[in-house]
């Protein structure tokens, strides 16, 4: 079996927090429900980022189980479905982009990517797993979650759950499930001025 060190082999330039590179987005979830009290933590997480103005402009709709899941796993890509079906947890992620007064919220979906962020790195302490996707039919998910269409915009979806293994993964995707890398930093920071 393949062990979760084979699978990430990430070196950091700098020394950082280790949460930063152990959380990685595996397709491979593990057969157990989270617990009423693992998704409570990890909402719990996401709802203390930091958003302009304290507008905390997002929206987490999930499922578990029964016809409510059956409902998100329709709204997800056939790609996707073949993997996320087995998460223990699958959440839409909605951004509210228009304030009560009808002003546009330009921040929103930087802020629901904190949020977003916060939950991943949550689920990372807590020993969870979480993928997130663009790949979904992002009208369908309004109707799914009941969310108004004039006031939000769909991001993503987010697949949650136990880390599982190579066993769990469909075999046309077990080469590419491993942690990948990044760009160096120099090539997205830069001091002064941009010379990108
Ligand atoms: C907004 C967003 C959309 C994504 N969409 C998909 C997707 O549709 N399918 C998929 O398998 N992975 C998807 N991913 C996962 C990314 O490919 C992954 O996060 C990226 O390669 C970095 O890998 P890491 O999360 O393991 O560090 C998405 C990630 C984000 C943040």
């Amino acid at each position: 079996m393949v062990t979760e060190n084979l699978k990430n082999s990430r070196v950091t330039s700098a020394a950082v927090e280790p949460m930063f590179v152990e959380r990685w987005s595996s397709k491979a979830f593990a057969d157990k429900p989270l617990t009423d009290d693992q998704i409570a933590a990890l909402f719990e997480a996401a709802h203390w980022a930091p958003s302009a103005s304290n507008r905390q402009p997002w929206a987490f709709v999930y499922a578990t189980d029964g016809p409510d899941r059956e409902r998100f796993n329709s709204v997800l890509n056939e790609n996707n479905r073949l993997w996320a079906s087995g998460a223990a947890m699958i959440v839409f992620v909605f951004a509210r982009t228009v304030d009560d007064e009808g002003n546009k919220i330009r921040t929103a979906h930087f802020d629901t990517g904190a949020a977003w962020m916060s939950l991943a790195l949550q689920a990372n302490r807590m020993g969870l797993n979480t993928r997130a996707m663009g790949g979904i039919d992002l009208e369908a998910a309004y109707d799914t979650a009941d969310v108004p269409r004039a006031t939000f915009e769909t991001i993503c979806a987010i697949a949650v759950g136990t880390r599982g293994t190579d066993a769990d993964l469909h075999p046309r995707m077990v080469k590419q499930n491993f942690a990948n890398d990044r760009k160096d930093v120099a090539e997205v920071v830069f001091k002064g001025k941009y010379t990108g």
